[in-house]
């Protein structure tokens, strides 16, 4: 198995030039010119083994977890039986303990076109004891699955915590070896910051939903494990778990996690002055106490700071709305998806700008997010390439390939960041950066 395992068995379908990464210099920072042969990227086929239904009388299917409230003492199991509803129930202990306790979930279906689903459970399991691991079971009375996670550590401001990111992942040959690189890469990302576009389901005729079967089944040997922290993107018609931050809709939200805040914003929902998104960011920032959390880290799809020609300027409209919050208040770092393709900024800002001064030139900035598209998770739709030239000032490396990243929390003042492209070897960083936290630490990194 591994990479040349499965490289191998789809040579026909993906030819990978391997070509020196010397990276050139441009007006801005470093387009690399690691040029990965583009190729249709195409889904599996429904017999897959990854999307391989578990045998036995209704047994538990699509089996995924995420954090249930708002600092990780709960985690919400979700998964689909088919023959019947079967029991709600998971039963969890923890690795020290042979006390069983049960918690109590619900059940429930939906029609689309001439699509129906199968018996969807959702149960929340509380009070849990932070950096535990507990195992759990689902398929109560017909086919038992047992799986397990690990709480994260007690929020607290010197905290480690290794975050991975994958977006728009799809269900292709790419995706697969997008999420393999991820679970192979020696840096053991504990939890998924995902950042929208999930299934891509709705790419097949009346947005076949055994698409998104698919998709649970080939995540699940991740997800089951560890939580996923869902973004919405585009091509969602499922929502993701609402939590429990005291948003007014599933489709933005914060939790805490280790030694971070994490704010998950909805670029498909409005945003613009008085709506419920806009005053709810309005009152969460404030909030954020970064002597708890000093990492504030936002997720959102649509990427404010895109050089490449797709989706170009989609994302202007929230970073006009929000971007001069971020700068106040400090977010270190702003992850999105959407653009299939990877690409990294300066800390720039572009805020000065009040309709008669003409200031609207993005500038270095301190205090402002480093802005980071990791669209590239492999998706049918296949690699944006197409990049504005030159290459703008606040852009500080960009790069048309698939992979995934990971960001790593040291302690209040630093973090590790890493991203991470398919063609590699597990280990290896296509680019890579210190973080400096913006609260405690903030100098510049590019020095
Ligand atoms: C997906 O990747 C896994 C892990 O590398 C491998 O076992 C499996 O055979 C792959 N499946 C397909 C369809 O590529
Ligand atoms: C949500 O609101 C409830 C009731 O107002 C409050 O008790 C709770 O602390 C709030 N939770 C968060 C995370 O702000
Ligand atoms: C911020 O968090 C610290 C550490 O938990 C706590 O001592 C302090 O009271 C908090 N500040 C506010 C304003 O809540
Ligand atoms: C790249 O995008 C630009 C702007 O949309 C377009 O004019 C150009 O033709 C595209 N180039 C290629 C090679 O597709
Ligand atoms: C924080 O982590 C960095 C990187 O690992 C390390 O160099 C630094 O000494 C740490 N700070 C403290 C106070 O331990
Ligand atoms: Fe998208």
């Amino acid at each position: 198995m591994g990479l040349l395992g499965s490289v191998s068995s789809s040579s026909s379908l993906i030819a990978i030039i391997l070509v020196l990464n010397v990276v050139a210099l441009c007006n801005g920072g470093m387009t690399s010119t690691f040029v990965r042969k583009v190729e249709k990227t195409i889904d599996m086929p429904l017999d897959s083994d990854v999307f391989k239904v578990p045998a036995g009388y209704n047994a538990p299917q699509q089996v995924h977890i995420t954090q249930g409230d708002h600092v990780g003492n709960a985690v919400i199991v979700s998964w689909v039986t088919v023959d019947e509803p079967g029991s709600s129930t998971v039963i969890y202990w923890s690795e020290n303990s042979k006390e069983k306790k049960q918690a109590k979930g619900k059940v429930l279906t939906y029609e689309f076109y001439n699509y129906k689903s199968g018996y969807i459970h959702h149960t929340t399991i509380r009070k849990l004891k932070f950096n535990t691991k507990y195992y759990y079971v689902v398929g109560i009375g017909h086919t038992p699955r047992k799986f397990w996670f690990i709480t994260p550590p007690e929020v607290g401001p010197d905290v480690p915590y290794t975050f991975g990111l994958i977006g728009d992942l799809g269900q292709t040959f790419d995706s697969n070896r997008t999420l393999a690189h991820y679970e192979q890469n020696p840096q053991k990302g504990k939890t998924v910051l995902f950042l929208g576009d999930l299934s891509y389901a709705d790419h097949y005729p009346n947005q076949d939903n055994v698409r998104w079967d698919t998709w649970g089944r080939f995540i699940e040997r991740s997800v089951a494990y560890q939580p996923w922290i869902w973004t919405a993107g585009n091509h969602e018609i499922i929502l993701p778990p609402k939590l429990a931050s005291n948003s007014t809709a599933p489709f933005w939200y914060s939790i805490k996690r280790a030694s971070a805040y994490i704010i998950v914003l909805a670029s498909y929902s409005a945003y613009g002055k008085y709506t419920l998104q806009y005053t709810w960011l309005e009152q969460e920032l404030p909030k954020v106490n970064r002597t708890e959390t000093p990492w504030l880290i936002v997720l959102l799809h649509s990427p404010w700071y895109n050089s490449y020609n797709y989706h170009y300027m989609e994302g202007e409209t929230m970073r006009v709305m929000f971007e001069a919050w971020f700068v106040r208040y400090k977010v270190d770092v702003v992850f999105a998806g959407h653009v299939h393709a990877y690409e990294r900024s300066e800390r720039v800002s572009n805020v000065a700008y009040n309709i008669v001064n003409g200031i609207c030139t993005p500038v270095k900035d301190q205090s402002a997010p480093v802005y980071i598209t990791i669209g590239d998770g492999g998706n049918i739709e296949g690699l944006a390439t197409n990049m504005t030239e030159p290459q703008p000032a606040y852009s500080a490396y960009r790069e048309a390939s698939f992979g995934h990243a990971i960001f790593d929390i040291k302690n209040r003042t630093h973090a590790y960041f890493s991203w991470h492209r398919n063609q590699d070897g597990y280990a290896v960083e296509a680019d890579k950066l210190w973080f400096f936290n913006r609260y405690w630490n903030p100098v510049d990194e590019s020095k």
